[in-house]
């Protein structure tokens, strides 16, 4: 199942033909404060991707490929850790055909178990909840909170069954920045070595201390890599989002990929170099609120200042309350894109931006996939309860998500490309997808690590 390698000469990121314009680096340059050593620090990796077999979108067979071994053997997200803040508290993680109970007991530790009954295999739980046991609707069979069984009933029926053999099967678990990650592999590498360097980049920006402001799950009628892959790269947005080219220098983008994860970082309020002609500040500030042509501009830009300053004045006031030492926040982490993702699925946004995504295969098909949104907010004083999760059918505008606010239309735009590209690469007559050598960085490191993977 491996895909076809083309050798890439080795090159040092600078090395590589870049776009015309600045590089992200120089606008770094230019911020009115200090900027975060993270977003200095670059990559000089050689991946071998660059076609994929179309198969890997398409195919059943490498999709139970994939269920075996990647589902079965990788740390993934299963919850926020905020939604089992207190005993009893459990979270339902479904991928593909398993099923995962996320529960917290008495003595407030974290656990996973299977969600599946050793009676006669009915589901154990169905959502989120609050409950003082683990118990089967069938029968009745319980489990205490750390997955120990309780006498079941009318235990004289069962003298071949022996209690001890009766635990439910947990799985390891692992938590970051307020996540809960799971995995169903005995077996499995440390949490810690699959995160590598990543909490070293977000000691600036630490998620724990958010809580989970909205959150969005979308069903699409596509492979789950087709989903993930519309949100990894700037590329798409000259055709996609073309109102937004005055406001995002797309092709100034910076991308990165490291051992697990990788990372693309877009300027906002910064014109693309795709424009024939220079935007004013005020066309670039309209650009980015989504402003027509015909209405008074919704954020006059004064004499003197930019778009991307004015814009990160705006969330050092809206910030103020919640973050301590905003004054010294960088233009950047309050304008840019810093976008991660953590093999396989998981996109965390550095900087303030609230967005961080999940996308899996929904109900173990090929062709089916469900996209998270979870929008996460900073917050002085005690936690606000976290959001309750919205499901959006396929078709849905994700605009009947209020709660998503002007991404919402953003969102869209991408979800009209998503069905038709599945329907594309079911219809194909040619082999591989071609792959961007630098603008398409993410996911040609996402398909080095899914080979590496199910080829083990
Ligand atoms: S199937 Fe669960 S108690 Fe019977
Ligand atoms: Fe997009």
């Amino acid at each position: 199942m491996s895909g076809p390698h083309d050798a890439l000469p080795k090159a040092e990121p600078e090395a590589f033909a870049l776009s015309p314009g600045d590089t992200y680096q120089q606008i770094l340059d230019r911020d009115s404060r200090e900027v975060p050593e993270v977003l200095r620090w670059r990559s000089a990796r050689e991946l071998p991707v660059v076609r994929v077999p179309i198969e890997r979108y398409v195919s059943q067979e490498f999709h139970d490929l994939e269920m075996e071994k990647v589902w079965g053997r990788v740390w993934q997200m299963a919850c926020r850790e905020e939604v089992v803040a207190g005993p009893g508290d459990y979270a339902v993680y479904e991928i593909g055909d398993t099923s995962i109970v996320v529960v917290r007991g008495e003595d407030h530790q974290i656990r996973a178990f299977h969600n599946v009954c050793l009676h006669r295999g009915r589901r154990l739980k169905d959502g989120n909840g609050r409950s003082d046991e683990l118990r089967c609707p069938f029968h009745g069979w319980s489990w205490k909170l750390d997955g120990s069984p309780k006498p079941v009933p009318c235990h004289w029926d069962f003298p071949h069954a022996k209690r001890e053999d009766f635990h439910l099967p947990e799985l390891k678990v692992g938590t970051w920045e307020g996540w809960v990650f799971v995995n169903p592999d005995p077996e499995c590498i440390p949490f810690e070595q699959h995160l590598g360097e990543l909490p070293r980049h977000f000691e600036a920006w630490p998620l724990a201390d958010r809580y989970t402001e909205a959150h969005v799950a979308h069903l699409f009628p596509c492979n789950w890599k087709v989903a993930q892959e519309a949100f990894m790269e700037a590329y798409h947005v000259i055709a996609t989002h073309p109102h937004l080219l005055p406001s995002l220098g797309d092709c100034n983008s910076q991308y990165d990929a490291w051992d697990t994860f990788s990372r693309a970082v877009t300027p906002q309020m910064v014109p693309s170099p795709h424009l024939d002609h220079a935007p004013t500040e005020q066309e670039i500030m309209d650009s980015f609120l989504l402003q027509t042509i015909d209405a008074p501009p919704k954020m006059p830009v004064p004499e003197g200042m930019t778009a991307r300053q004015l814009f990160a004045q705006m969330m050092r006031m809206n910030l103020q309350a919640s973050v301590a030492s905003v004054q010294r926040v960088s233009d950047a982490e309050l304008n840019d894109s810093i976008y991660y993702t953590l093999f396989p699925n998981f996109h965390p946004w550095g900087g303030y931006s609230k967005i961080n995504y999940r996308f899996r295969p929904y109900e173990n098909d090929p062709n089916r996939c469900v996209m998270e949104v979870f929008l996460l907010s900073p917050f002085r004083g005690s936690r606000p309860a976290p959001a309750s999760l919205r499901w959006l059918d396929v078709g849905e505008p994700w605009t009947n998500a209020p709660e998503l606010g002007t991404l919402a239309n953003v969102f869209d735009q991408d979800t009209f490309n998503i069905p038709n590209i599945q329907r594309g690469l079911r219809a194909a007559a040619h082999e591989h997808v071609t792959l961007a050598r630098y603008q398409e960085t993410k996911i040609r490191h996402f398909h080095t690590l899914l080979e590496k993977y199910v080829n083990a």
